[in-house]
């Protein structure tokens, strides 16, 4: 039988089919341009083989199209006489996935990979931060992703892909130095691997190496398509850090060409999410933002995703509503939250709202219960950053710039010195 590059039997009889499919899995892995015609590419060359279709409808589901997702896993079941139990079991999962079973579907990762722990497809559902721990909304979900991946170790050695996963979890779990050399050798092997660069990106914020760190993405940029899936959230990073540098021209700019509804390819999430974050964070750190430019990520949140349900999407979703002053909007968030974290989700959301009102001892008292745990609510350190700034605001709104300091000091040293919130 034919094997892919993790050696998985495949149930194509089609040598081409069989190297168009590595061809796509790798694409797919390393975030790059094209990966949905890559395995179009491979369902045209044998349209029986059943894990092609799959891997499609596993491409349309990381970008954020449903129901191109769930056409494809569609056939890729109908395909399912004669297949090997891996690839039943591949399939299965990916059809929980879209379907939206997230905590079914994790359970069936954890007993898929103790048989057939070289199903990197499989595996890269909860690898990384936008993954099936990083989403679970529950206590422990970082050291939990790093036990995930270092239970995989002995099964990948120096692959490129297990490499740049375990390295992200590393670096989320305080082990920056340890994380460095993982991404550097990760990256030695596959410089184009777009979620490597994000991670060392992710190393280097870490490390407080601004100039560094954007002057290392803006030059890895410059070769990678902006139709592919990470070009919208490294732009967010590049625009972070040029705000960090107080280069707001160049933040705005970034902005504007390639993180704000209608500038990105990128996934929705990533839209809604890196836009309103970025605003929030320009405007703790002095900058003036336009209540038009919060009215369309508004705007965005409502039409996108009309109903809470993920946690991450809903505490952004919340912010933007605040600051465009789209109390309706708010309100649903906060009635209504869903998942795992939704307890957090209904804080931070009121909180926001109580910024927006200029309550700051309110929001102080909701924020201060949230950042017990909120690594819950799902993000990087990076992104939960804009959590840390918020309760810095509110202390400093109401003259307590010593307790925001020593907190700054206590939760992000490395930050400690960055003009990060005004006033501090
Ligand atoms: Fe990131």
């Amino acid at each position: 039988m034919l094997t892919d590059r993790y050696d998985n039997a495949i149930s194509t009889s089609s040598a081409t089919a069989r190297d168009l499919y590595v061809t796509a899995v790798d694409k797919l892995l390393e975030g790059a341009p094209h990966m949905i015609e890559a395995f179009e590419a491979v369902a045209a060359e044998d349209p029986d083989f059943a894990l092609g279709h799959a891997g499609l409808g596993r491409a349309h589901h990381v970008t954020g199209n449903v129901p191109a997702a769930r056409a494809a896993l569609e056939k890729a079941r109908k395909l399912s006489a004669g297949i090997t139990e891996r690839e039943a079991g591949h399939i299965n999962i990916f059809d929980l996935l879209v379907r939206g079973k997230s905590p079914e579907g994790y359970g069936a990762v954890v007993d898929h990979l103790a048989g057939n722990p070289r199903d990197a497809m499989v595996a890269q559902t909860s690898s990384s931060i936008f993954g099936l721990i990083g989403f679970s909304g529950l206590p422990g979900r970082e050291a939990e992703m790093l036990a995930f991946t270092s239970s995989l170790r002995p099964d990948y050695g120096d692959d490129w892909w297990f490499l740049s996963q375990y390295a992200f979890s590393l670096c989320e779990t305080g082990q920056v130095d340890k994380a460095s050399s993982v991404i550097d050798r990760s990256m030695a092997i596959n410089p184009r691997n777009s979620h490597g660069a994000h991670v060392r990106s992710h190393i280097y914020y870490e490390a407080g190496e601004t100039e560094i760190g954007v002057s290392y993405l803006e030059d890895w940029l410059k070769d990678y398509d902006r139709s592919a899936i990470m070009h919208g959230h490294l732009s967010w990073h590049v625009a972070l850090w040029a705000l960090q540098m107080g280069d707001t021209e160049r933040m705005w700019e970034k902005v504007e060409a390639g993180v704000k509804p209608g500038a990105t390819l990128g996934p929705p999430i990533n839209v809604l999410t890196d836009t309103a974050s970025i605003l929030y964070r320009a405007e703790l750190a002095g900058e003036t933002v336009p209540i038009e430019k919060w009215r369309e990520v508004s705007d965005y949140a409502s039409r996108m995703f009309p109903n809470p349900g993920l946690s991450f999407i809903d505490y952004h979703a919340a912010l933007a509503h605040a600051m465009a002053g789209d109390g309706d909007a708010l309100s649903k968030i906060i009635s209504n939250p869903k998942g795992p974290a939704a307890d957090l989700v209904r804080e931070v959301a009121e909180a926001f709202g109580a910024i927006a009102g200029q309550n700051w001892l309110k929001a102080e008292r909701l924020l201060t219960h949230c950042m017990a745990d909120d690594a819950r609510l799902g993000g990087s350190r990076a992104q939960r950053d804009l959590l840390e700034f918020s309760l810095l605001e509110c202390l400093l709104k109401q003259g307590k710039t010593e307790e925001a300091r020593r907190l700054l000091a206590i939760r992000r040293p490395v930050l400690v010195g960055a003009d990060v919130v005004q006033g501090l």
